[in-house]
């Protein structure tokens, strides 16, 4: 018999659960590293298969994951290996719920380090510095921050206590609470920036850019990144979908949440994506700019327009308040195995994790400035550790979840939780995750071989 709840606690309604599972997906992962990543790889081809990503394979596989946690009530770990037990499976299939510890670790290591990113930027905002800026300004600002090694280390620890502190304190409470008010805000905000965009004179440019697909400008890479992204974006392949699915209530459709959750998380990049390359474009800057882009391009329009000040104040405070809510996410993981296994007090396991993310932080941070010739396969620390997590570690861990739900779990037993009934949308399910996307990304992963 399942259990019905999680030793963790619980979300007081699925509401909560949909509003905390955008909260971790709705996160830098939208706003900086989807506009970046499509300007790296020419725009609208990577967007429409990011898109057709997030339909076949990360709508799909989020099901699973939430099917997957609610099923076993636990830390990823032992979620999978309670019900790798229950079906007759090989217990090797824990390793999946380790990969995905690691990978948080790993992830939120330099995620912080972003975040640290629109924390300075809040106070700048504030302070008026980007007042009537230009290109040459903003650049110069960008690039004093990230060469300042001490200001990233004091925001990093900022960001990461403010993670320890929720996760501490137990992700139920508190959370629900502040996604509430957090991801409406933010998506007025955005589209705010939109109408801004849309004053400039180049937003049929930046419109075209993002949404005109020229193949010619996709390389093997741009596909691997492209589906990156859709689980970066989406929070899959790494069990933070799957522990706040094991919070959910059994009588809560995950179908219909799933496609909620994806909507909003798709909804907020294509904003993103429509406000920063029309303001890129009008400013004559060019769509590959790495991760500094959205750094160097929103501060010239909050500059000049008005009520700038307040705006971009507004702006950087809610989307650092975004990254939180996914910073949490990809902590809760760990605690809740330490919790678990270790019957460490919740608060000593987070702390303890928190300590050992940041610990790791300091040699991203690091690597953008007093390390910055240390480079590894041609990447700085930092880098690497995106590439390599939303590349790879992500689709891998999303690829054992398909094969997983779709092969190993019995057919009943995902009926029982989907609870779609055995019409077309189960039917349908069954066949995403036993083979479009278990064959997509392996398709993928199989040609980013040559890569290396
Ligand atoms: N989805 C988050 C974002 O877009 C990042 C994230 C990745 C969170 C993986 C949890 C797990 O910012």
């Amino acid at each position: 018999m399942a259990a019905t709840t999680s030793i963790h606690g619980m979300w007081t309604s699925r509401m909560a659960f949909i509003l905390a599972a955008s909260g971790s997906a709705v996160g830098l992962g939208n706003v900086w590293r989807f506009p970046y990543t499509a300007g790296e790889y020419g725009g609208g081809a990577f967007v429409l298969v990011y898109l057709l990503c997030v339909g076949a394979i990360g709508i799909p596989i989020m099901m699973a994951e939430i099917m997957l946690g609610r099923r076993g009530r636990q830390s990823p770990i032992n979620t999978m290996r309670t019900l790798a037990q229950r079906e007759g499976r090989h217990p090797a299939w824990q390793l999946m719920g380790w990969m995905g510890i690691l990978t948080g670790f790993l992830i939120l290591s330099f995620y912080s380090v972003i975040a640290g990113w629109t924390m300075a930027y809040a106070v700048r905002s504030a302070s008026g510095v980007f007042v009537g800026i230009d290109r040459a300004g903003s650049d110069a600002i960008f690039g004093a921050l990230v060469g300042d090694a001490e200001r990233l280390l004091a925001w990093h620890t900022i960001f990461m206590a403010l993670c320890v502190f929720v996760v501490a304190r137990g992700v139920a409470s508190g959370l629900e609470k502040s996604v509430r008010f957090l991801m409406p805000a933010l998506f007025l905000l955005l589209v705010l920036m939109v109408a801004y965009a849309f004053s400039t004179g180049s937003f049929a440019e930046g419109a075209r850019y993002l949404f005109a697909p020229d193949f010619d400008a996709l390389s093997a890479e741009g596909v691997l990144s492209a589906m990156g992204q859709a689980f970066f974006s989406l929070s899959l392949g790494m069990g933070a979908i799957m522990i706040y699915g094991s919070y959910l209530r059994s009588d809560a459709s995950i179908g219909a949440s799933s496609l909620i959750i994806a909507g909003m998380d798709t909804l907020v990049a294509i904003l993103a994506g429509l406000a920063i390359f029309p303001i890129l474009f009008a400013n004559g800057m060019q769509p590959e700019q790495g991760p500094g882009l959205v750094f160097k391009v929103l501060p010239i329009a909050f500059g000049n327009m008005p009520g700038g000040v307040l705006f971009s104040t507004l702006f950087f405070v809610l989307l650092m308040l975004a990254a939180w809510t996914s910073g949490i996410s990809l902590l809760e993981p760990m605690v809740a195995w330490l919790v678990e296994n270790r019957s460490f007090s919740r608060v000593r396991a987070t702390v303890l994790a928190g300590m050992s993310v940041w610990l790791l932080g300091i040699a991203c941070l690091l690597s953008l400035n007093q390390w910055s010739d240390v480079t590894i396969f041609g990447k700085g620390f930092l880098d690497l550790l995106d590439f390599l997590t939303a590349n790879i570690l992500l689709p891998v861990g999303g690829l054992l979840i398909a094969i997983f739900a779709g092969w190993m779990l019995s057919r009943a037993a995902s009926a029982d939780e989907l609870a779609m009934g055995k019409g077309f949308a189960y039917r349908a399910w069954r066949v995403l995750i036993r083979y479009v996307s278990p064959a997509a990304v392996a398709f993928v992963l199989f040609h980013a071989i040559g890569l290396f």
